[in-house]
């Protein structure tokens, strides 16, 4: 189609935490989300090992360009810009994808753009739903984040109405699984045992959800703390652990807040619709509830689909596309990876933000610096 033809074809790439992801898009439209994970490689550590996630995203760069690119059926010449991952994240992590997104910018001579991480996780749904609704309300959850989100425009806008206090949804996930040895990540293996178990077979608590806590933050800790208290007393009791049903009712706790909070949030906004990112927005649970609680409140749901969800570049590009579409201007070769950028900067335009046309004056120092 001639009209997708003049769509901006970019090239993302994601190495903020332990999946080195490479995304190729045109407009709204994915081609190519290549991703290679290094999940195994920290499995019998319970977390991220932040070096070794490093070293796994210097093996895996190279290569997943090359089979995004020849997934999209594209060459790196076809490209209309490169878009990476500038933060938050793993520090070294993060340097990895935004030193290779330099390079391949400059020897390219492509404009470079640097994304924010959690604008991405947005921004994703793009390819699957169409441009996002303006303004769009987003609750935001995944591994290190849990937020409320309204943004007039994915590139520019975006004010948080809440955030978590202590632990992020996925983070609990992930530790409520290893207090019931089953390994990490714990989000999925939850959701498995869930489906199987009774949600109102425990009555876990349901965190900041009293009428004098605020309305938009959430807190997983005392949630954390009562489901392993719980574990331990029957533990201690030589009683064997319901793992299905205390699987159902943790996971059961977490959606009903993340729900009701987020459904409430767009009715005081008078916002018709939610959008629902980040690794968490994987479960099954949270999608399914999600549902029939926006139905009933006249709210259009949009949840990518769960491979989107989680890490990926095709996010990344999405992002970065939306940046050529609306001319933002790109990030100078100066661009530093900012481990604790704010959500509020969808964009990290460098230190000196130039146009795109510049591009090839920028001098090889600033690649290093
Ligand atoms: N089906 C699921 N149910 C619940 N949680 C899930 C599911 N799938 C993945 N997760 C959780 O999502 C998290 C990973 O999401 P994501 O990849 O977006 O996080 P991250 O990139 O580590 O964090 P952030 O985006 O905040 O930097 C993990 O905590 C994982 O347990
Ligand atoms: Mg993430």
């Amino acid at each position: 189609m001639a009209e997708t033809r003049d769509e901006p074809l970019v090239l993302g790439i994601e190495t903020s935490c332990d999946e080195t992801g490479v995304g190729v898009v045109r407009g709204t439209t994915l081609l190519a989300d290549a991703v290679a994970s290094s999940v195994d490689e920290h499995a019998r550590f319970g977390g991220v090992v932040p070096e070794v996630a490093s070293r796994a995203h210097l093996e895996a760069m190279v290569p997943t360009i090359q089979r995004a690119l020849k997934d999209a059926g594209v060459t790196a010449s076809d490209l209309d810009g490169i878009a990476v991952t500038a933060g938050p994240g793993l520090a070294g992590a993060l340097l990895v994808g935004v030193s290779a997104a330099k390079a391949y910018a400059y020897a390219l001579g492509k404009p470079l753009y640097g994304v924010n991480h959690l604008a991405s996780h947005i921004c994703v749904d793009q390819l699957e739903h169409g441009a996002l609704p303006e303004p769009t309300m987003a609750l935001l959850v995944s591994g290190g984040h849990s937020s409320l989100l309204l943004s007039t425009d994915i590139t520019s806008d975006v004010r948080p109405l809440g955030s978590t206090i202590d632990d992020a949804a996925g983070e609990a996930f992930d530790k409520i699984a290893r207090v019931l040895n089953l390994g990490f990540p714990g989000g999925p293996v939850i959701d498995r045992y869930a489906r199987e178990g009774d949600p109102d077979a425990i009555a876990f608590p349901r965190g900041l959800t009293g009428p004098r806590d605020a309305a938009y933050d959430f807190s997983f800790s005392g949630l954390k703390t009562s489901v392993a208290r719980w574990i331990e007393a029957k533990r201690a009791a030589g009683e064997e652990v319901p793992v299905r049903d205390v699987a159902a009712s943790f996971q059961e706790a977490v959606v009903d807040v993340l729900t009701r909070k987020a459904v409430r949030a767009c009715k005081d906004e008078g916002v018709d619709h939610l959008m629902i990112g980040g690794g968490v927005a994987a479960n099954t649970r949270l999608r399914a509830l999600a549902q029939e609680r926006c139905d009933a409140a006249g709210i259009r749901l949009r949840v990518p689909r769960p491979k989107l969800c989680t890490d990926n570049g095709a996010m990344v590009a999405a992002l970065g596309a939306e940046m050529v579409a609306r001319n933002r201007a790109a990030s100078d070769l100066g661009l530093s990876a900012d481990s604790s950028l704010p959500v509020t900067e969808p964009h990290v335009p460098g230190a000196h933000a130039h146009d795109h046309d510049h591009v090839h004056e920028v001098s090889k120092d600033n690649l290093y610096s």
